[in-house]
């Protein structure tokens, strides 16, 4: 039996219930099978598929086409979960009708049932013109990562009164404008909670305290498969990578010692036939 897919309406009832939302990301389909079965509400196809499985430095080279490609694997995995597909750096930005074209690939191509963008002010205006077309949307405030660079770098954003009530204000302009969730990173915890409560819409935090009404993690910075710098706010539920290596360590391992492959991973020839072959190369000699 399918499962009760994830609506836009579920998120919303289950902030108004007060209960926690799951999201976390995926960029591939066997990936989106394992999230989607454990029962995570919302998949993100981050723009950090970037860095996180394609290798670039940080979010700002991956193109559309390869946010699509991306979205559709994560796509055919999923039966349950809401889609959301990132729209990745200029994209959006250079003006609403590329900001909506963009996004409508999104849901055409990709098979995505939203889309999130990062930043306040003028985003706005590309929101409310998203939503008047039929498009779901999503926000991103605090740190974004787009924009690192004009924020002074990747730090919790909103430390000082004037700034937290900045990323308030760009909050209340994002719902205002049709946004139906914010995503809310790395701000102080009581900055998150705050912005939560004033939010009608429900607020998924990263590195935004307990008092978000969901939390959002990178998969593999869940599970363990990534290198290199962990943020503070990340939390490892697994150690996949040193297992994964492990593995590719037995298997190289009995490659060179000749247990692998072994009978039962082989195709066995009758005798009759195995026999019949030499007789047939040697009449060929
Ligand atoms: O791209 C991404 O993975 C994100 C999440 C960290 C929210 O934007």
């Amino acid at each position: 039996m399918e499962p009760q897919k994830v609506e836009l309406g579920t998120v919303a009832q289950l902030k108004r219930e007060g209960k926690p939302i799951t999201m976390v990301t995926a960029y591939d389909c066997p990936t989106a099978r394992i999230v989607d079965a454990a029962g995570v509400d919302t998949v993100l196809v981050g723009d950090s598929a970037a860095n996180v499985v394609l290798g670039y430095p940080d979010t700002i080279p991956i193109s559309m086409d390869e946010m699509i490609h991306h979205t559709r694997a994560v796509a055919r995995g999923i039966r349950r979960a809401l889609l959301i597909g990132d729209m990745p750096f200029m994209s959006y930005n250079v003006s609403t009708e590329q900001a909506v074209a963009n996004a409508g690939r999104f849901l055409k191509e990709g098979g995505a049932k939203a889309v999130k963008v990062e930043g306040g002010g003028w985003v706005a205006g590309c929101v409310a013109a998203m939503v008047r077309a039929g498009i779901p949307v999503v926000g991103h405030l605090g740190l974004t990562p787009q924009t690192a660079g004009m924020l002074g770098g990747y730090r919790v954003q909103g430390r000082t009164a004037e700034s937290a009530k900045k990323i308030l204000d760009d909050a209340l302009g994002l719902q205002e404008a049709g946004a139906f969730m914010l995503v809310l990173e790395c701000v102080p915890d009581r900055l998150g909670t705050l912005i939560s409560r004033q939010l009608q819409i429900p607020v998924i935090g990263i590195g935004a305290g307990s008092g978000t009404d969901g939390q959002v993690l990178v998969f593999h910075d869940l599970v363990g498969i990534q290198a290199g710098f962990t943020p503070k706010f990340v939390k490892r539920y697994l150690d996949a990578g040193s297992q994964m290596q492990q593995a590719v360590e037995s298997y190289c391992r009995e490659v060179r010692q000749r247990s692998f492959p072994a009978a039962e991973h082989s195709f066995p020839i009758s005798e009759e036939e195995f026999a019949a072959l030499g007789e047939a190369l040697q009449g060929e000699e």
